[in-house]
């Protein structure tokens, strides 16, 4: 994984392979949404690599003895951006059974341009977890970070964003509306086209997931 403090890229050789599977445009949904749920295990196994652990006691067939275990009293709150984010949550659960679950969905209002909030779902013990807020596409950066801002008001003890792909444009203006929010990504992608898609890209992550085009 390649560390910077606020970027992060996922270099592992089985997400660099299972990313450019899903890029090709002769994968279909059935295993793009296969390859999508076995991403984000390996991305939820990365993003992870800093929980902190406690001793305990306990008693093996053999003997006793301090063994680590996960140090939060609660575990975290996974947050999907609807819809697409709804393909990281299955594998990052199954990494992390015990996580909750929040959704927020935003649509672009067409004339005036601003983020509109359509649904915002949270568990209330939120501002007892730590929060991976999850969306496979960082593209302009407009919903993300607007997305950032509201999970903000319910004060997770931090926050993590994790995405699959990223433009330099989206990660430019992440940064500057959240320098304190680490992304996660296993690509940092070309540039923006005029239509606002990831070049090279995947295409639409949420019809190829759904199957909806
Ligand atoms: N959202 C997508 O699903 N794909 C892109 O390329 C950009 C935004």
């Amino acid at each position: 994984m390649i560390m910077t403090p606020n970027l992060q890229l996922i270099q592992h050789p089985l997400v660099q392979h299972k990313l450019t599977l899903m890029r090709r445009v002769d994968t279909h949904t059935q295993d793009f949404r296969r390859l999508m749920k076995e991403i984000s295990l390996l991305l939820a196994y990365e993003v992870t690599r800093d929980l902190a652990l406690k001793k305990e006691l306990i008693q093996t067939p053999i003997a006793t003895t301090q063994a680590p275990v996960l140090a939060a009293e609660k575990n975290m709150v996974i947050v999907s951006i609807m819809r697409a984010g709804q393909g990281l949550l299955d594998g990052m659960l199954e990494l992390i059974p015990t996580a909750k679950v929040g959704h927020i969905g935003l649509y672009r209002e067409p004339t005036t341009l601003t983020v509109v909030e359509y649904y915002l779902k949270l568990p209330n013990d939120t501002d007892q977890r730590d929060m991976l807020v999850v969306d496979p596409m960082l593209a302009t950066g407009n919903s993300a970070v607007a997305a950032v801002e509201r999970l903000k008001e319910a004060n997770p003890l931090s926050i993590k964003f994790v995405c699959l792909l990223a433009a330099p444009e989206g990660i430019a203006q992440f940064q500057e509306q959240h320098p304190d929010v680490p992304i996660y990504t296993a690509s940092v992608d070309e540039r923006l086209d005029e239509h606002g898609y990831i070049v090279p890209g995947l295409g639409d992550a949420g019809d190829r997931l759904f199957g909806t085009k």
